[in-house]
């Protein structure tokens, strides 16, 4: 998975960004990302990059020529490599296509299309949907993935008719620009891409898998503060270490997310496991 951020501070991206888990993913080749200065593609000789909006109002809006050849030198970039890639590798499938007698010519046909289709572009604008794990998801099955950050007021409208595919917002605030947005969904994607995270199944059973927030964790000593580590958890009991964290899950989402307990417990075969889980629970007491 391939991060390309149009910014005016790409080192805001690059520090922020090339540390901890993405730093070694980084590293490791498993994603890249590359933070491109708006500001080298104006053609203004004082390397203006802002101006009045039409119209009026307060403060200033990017203007669309930078905005626009910053974009599109990161398109011919991707799609160059696109091509390269799709040369080396369309020779070689055709050939083990005939080795195997096999006719895959539709396997082809994709991959060619794929190397000349556009990247999506998000710009980040409270104005958009806001970011989900759902869209995290989606999102993470792409190879590259242009971000583009607005600063000042925003940018003119007219270059973001023509280059932006996806309009999003990681929540209902403002911020005084993309980068941190950018870095926020940067983050939450590369850390579904294969081989990011060391253990590839805690980024499946986690909040939000199901609907459910993640359930309490402890860690060694036994005791700290006076307060113990649930003795199921101890225990070596499977079944039961698994059922008491779905209880937890269930409890923590109700009191701290009712939206997604509603949606959790508006599914049948949810209402169900909780009736059977307070059955269970009223007989234990009964006796
Ligand atoms: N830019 C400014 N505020 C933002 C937000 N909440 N989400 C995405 N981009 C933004």
């Amino acid at each position: 998975m391939r991060f390309h951020v149009l910014t005016l501070f790409p080192e805001m991206i690059m520090d922020g960004l090339h540390t901890s888990i993405l730093g070694r993913a980084c590293e490791q080749g498993h994603i890249s990302i590359d933070a491109v200065n708006i500001r080298d593609y104006t053609e203004n000789k004082h390397k203006k990059v802002d101006d009045y909006p039409y119209g009026g109002g307060a403060g200033m809006l990017m203007q669309a020529q930078p905005v626009f050849d910053a974009y599109k030198a990161v398109e011919e970039k991707i799609l160059a490599r696109n091509k390269m890639a799709s040369e080396n590798f369309i020779p070689k499938m055709k050939a083990r296509n005939q080795l195997q007698e096999k006719n895959s010519e539709l396997e082809v046909a994709n991959s060619e299309n794929k190397n000349f289709t556009k990247p999506r572009v998000i710009y980040l604008t409270p104005q958009g949907s806001v970011f989900t794990q759902k869209m995290a998801e989606e999102l993470a099955k792409e190879e590259d993935l242009v971000f583009l950050c607005g600063h000042y007021e925003g940018i003119d409208e007219r270059v973001l008719e023509e280059i932006v595919t996806d309009y999003v917002s990681i929540g209902d605030y403002v911020l005084t620009g993309g980068e941190l947005p950018a870095m926020v969904m940067i983050d939450a994607i590369s850390r579904l891409v294969p081989n990011v995270l060391n253990n590839d199944v805690s980024a499946e059973f986690e909040s939000f898998h199901d609907d459910l927030l993640e359930y309490p964790q402890y860690s060694r000593p036994e005791e700290w503060h006076d307060k113990k580590v649930p003795e199921v958890l101890l225990s070596g009991h499977h079944a039961n270490i698994e059922k008491w964290r779905k209880e937890q899950s269930i409890i923590r989402t109700k009191e701290r997310r009712p939206d997604l307990y509603e949606k959790w417990i508006s599914k049948e075969e949810n209402q169900k496991y909780l009736e059977k889980l307070n059955k269970q629970k009223a007989k234990k007491k009964s006796v």
